[in-house]
């Protein structure tokens, strides 16, 4: 042989090496693209429902009660490393979101138990839990991007000093899941309620005594009616000295309505 056919043999040996290889590498980094990818994706799912529906106890930071207006406990590393928490695990994380804790103000938010969450949703959030410190960028730009959005109507208000307290409504989860949901849904963009952080809009009635307020709204209707019929079919009553039509018909599923109609009957 001579050296142009070694050579040209050694050349053809190396082309049909590299490609399988090549090919081989190229497949694994797609794959952990991929991956990375997915799990970004569950993480930010795992944001939108932590904003509908934990934020208004364990806090925009995760921080929960090391700071006093919040009453969970502290989701973010940084802030279960004040308090002395060991890391949250995945099991623990799950467990807990979808049974709660009874006797504590952490509600059950399983199906299963009532609640509204499906067993992905969960998994998208224990993914956004566990993976804090990545996906936090993730909360800051989605909260960013609401407070952006609610501007025009929420006047900049400051948080209001009463802090968050169990209190009897606390006890029951549909109750506890009803306030979280004021926060979730945008509710305290229009109306007042004393103790619910962010709740402190004037555009339509004050909430607090709605309970009380709503037997006497319309004949025949009881307070746990008028309510709901107030949030499914906003234009069926305009309450006094309010302006019609203002009050958005949200798309809430059944549980939603059932878990706010709780808590604002809890409102005396
Ligand atoms: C009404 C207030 C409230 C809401 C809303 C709430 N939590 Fe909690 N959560 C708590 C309290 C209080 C605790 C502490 C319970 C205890 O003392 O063990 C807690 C504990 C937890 C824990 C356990 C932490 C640990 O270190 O053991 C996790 C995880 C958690 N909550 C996740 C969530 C998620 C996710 C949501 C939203 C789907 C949510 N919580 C909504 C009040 C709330
Ligand atoms: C864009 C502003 C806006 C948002 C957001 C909003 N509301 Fe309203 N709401 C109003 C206005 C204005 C009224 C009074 C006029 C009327 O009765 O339609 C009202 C009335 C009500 C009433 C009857 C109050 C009374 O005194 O009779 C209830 C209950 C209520 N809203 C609950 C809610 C809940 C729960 C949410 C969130 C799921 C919500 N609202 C979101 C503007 C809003």
């Amino acid at each position: 042989m001579d050296k142009k056919t070694i050579f040209g043999v050694l050349a053809t040996l190396l082309i049909v090496l590299m490609v399988p290889g090549y090919g081989l590498w190229d497949g694994l980094v797609r794959q952990k693209t991929a991956k990375e990818g997915f799990l970004a994706s569950d993480a930010q799912r795992g944001v939108e429902t932590y904003i509908q529906f934990c934020v208004s106890c364990h806090g925009p930071d995760g921080q929960g009660k090391v700071d006093p207006q919040y009453i969970g406990l502290p989701l973010n590393p940084i802030y279960r490393n004040q308090l002395g928490l060991d890391e949250l695990g995945a099991d623990v994380a799950r467990k807990t979101i979808a049974r709660g804790r009874p006797g504590t103000a952490m509600p059950a938010w399983s199906v299963e138990e009532d609640g509204d969450l499906k067993d992905y949703h969960i998994r998208d959030l224990v993914t956004f839990l566990t993976t804090w410190e990545k996906a936090e960028h993730l909360l800051k730009e989605a909260l960013a991007h609401r407070a952006a959005a609610a501007t025009p109507i929420a006047a900049p208000t400051p948080t209001p000093a009463v802090p968050a307290t169990p209190g009897p409504a606390a006890a029951d989860p549909a109750v506890a899941r009803g306030k979280a949901l004021i926060t979730g849904q945008g509710c305290g963009a229009c109306h007042t309620i004393a103790g619910v952080p962010g709740a402190a809009g004037a555009i339509g009635p004050k909430l607090d005594g709605i309970a009380t307020a709503a037997a006497n709204r319309k004949p025949g209707l009881s307070a746990a009616q008028y309510i709901e019929e107030s949030i499914r079919e906003p234009a069926a009553f305009t309450a006094q000295g309010f302006p019609a039509g203002v009050m958005p018909k949200l798309s809430l599923s059944d549980a939603q309505v059932r878990d706010l109609v709780a808590f604002l009957l809890s409102l005396k």
